[in-house]
């Protein structure tokens, strides 16, 4: 890159440690992202790390780096990439029944699953996998309908250099998000593949579905048990209601794989291919495509135009206002609840002291 960066840059979003921001060089938009470096637990150099090895061997749905380096005023370590669209849980929240469509779910499923088999080619976990580390591209690149994943400031490299796999320690530190964390994090043991294939399918239940049977559970012990609980029999429609019986399949495999298992990712593809057919689905386009939005207020407008058939127009006046003054009402409990509900899936996890990492990290242990 020629040109320094204009500023000021935009702030998106505040980060663990620092925050992210939009900015411009040469014409193009980019994301900054910074980290203080007084910050104790020093997350970005890992992330660096990740993307430059990752842009060595796969390039399918990742971040490019562009520039990283160290700033003295802020005294900051930064890292400038790809500049990307909006995160699968903002598209997720912003739809009306806090869902996509089946095709839709199924398909970013897919991508966001090819995602994770890239990152473990080359020997890393991500363990945090959930649909805010998942973004969408940006519409003005024509992007929509690439997936990218983000964040990886928890990864953790699983192989040695000669690909032969570490082993595991007795004990490790809850690592992640509650809400999506594998059952082995629950039992602090050290995640392997399958766990980030297991937070990847509660991942796609959620943006299916609209919701996780156990959102509104504070307790990460709770959580556990719940999680648990919903792969016996009497309770697995709690957890996969409304979803292709694929997805029960897919939690079958990949709690049958062993720590040093390699995950059968053709099979999943396979399975998820398989749920696409028999849900008579489409995969495109997206629900956040103009086509895709376009289509849905149509059909809204529609069913309100036959909803109105019938009333006389003596009482219309009333009813438009009562309706109007409905609306309103409903729009603001409506992003009410979508701020509560992204803040909870976002959200801080006790910190206990069973184990060192807990007490190393206890700020990347959100719920
Ligand atoms: N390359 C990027 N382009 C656009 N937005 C980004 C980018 N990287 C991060 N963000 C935004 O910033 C948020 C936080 O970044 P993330 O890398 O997930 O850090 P952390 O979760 O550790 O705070 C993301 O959810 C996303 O909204
Ligand atoms: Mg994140």
């Amino acid at each position: 890159m020629d040109k320094p960066f204009a500023y000021p840059p935009i702030h998106i979003m505040y980060s663990a440690f620092g925050a992210v921001y939009k900015c411009s060089a040469d014409g193009k938009m980019y994301a900054l992202k910074t980290e203080g470096q007084d910050e104790k637990i020093q997350l970005l150099k890992m992330e660096v790390f990740v993307l430059m090895e990752l842009a060595k061997a796969a390039n399918r749905h990742f971040c490019k780096i562009e520039d990283k380096g160290q700033c003295d005023i802020p005294k900051c370590n930064y890292v400038v990439m790809t500049l990307v669209g909006k995160s699968l849980q903002d598209l997720r929240l912003q739809q009306p029944k806090r869902r996509f469509s089946m095709g839709c779910s199924i398909s970013i499923g897919i991508q966001c699953l090819e995602a994770l088999e890239d990152l473990h080619a080359i020997g890393y976990l991500h363990r945090d996998v959930k649909p805010g580390n998942y973004t969408v591209g940006r519409p003005d690149l024509n992007e929509l309908r690439k997936v990218y994943v983000l964040d990886f400031g928890m990864a953790r490299k699983f192989a040695h250099e000669d690909g032969t796999m570490k082993k595991p320690r007795t004990a490790a530190g809850f690592r992640g998000t509650v809400r999506y964390a594998a059952l082995s994090c629950h039992l602090s043991r050290e995640m392997c593949r399958k766990d980030d294939i297991e937070s990847w399918l509660y991942m796609c239940i959620e943006i299916t579905r609209g919701k996780l049977p156990w959102r509104n559970l504070e307790d990460q012990d709770e959580v556990g048990i719940f999680k648990k609980e919903c792969r016996k029999e009497k309770s697995i429609k709690q957890l996969f209601g409304g979803c292709p019986r694929q997805f029960i399949e897919i939690l079958k495999l990949s709690d049958s794989w062993k720590f040093f298992d390699t995950p059968d990712y053709a099979k999943i593809y396979k399975l998820m291919k398989e749920a696409i057919v028999s849900t008579k689905s489409e995969e495109f386009p997206y629900d956040w495509e103009p086509e895709a939005i376009k289509k849905a207020e149509e059909r809204a407008k529609a069913k309100k135009a036959s909803g109105k058939k019938g009333s006389s127009s003596s009482d219309s006046d009333k009813k438009k206002e009562e309706s109007e003054k409905k609306k309103k009402k409903e729009d603001k409990d409506k992003k009410e609840k979508e701020e509560s509900e992204k803040k909870q899936s976002e959200k801080k996890a006790p910190v206990g002291a069973a184990s060192s990492e807990k007490v190393k990290n206890p700020r990347r242990a959100t719920k």
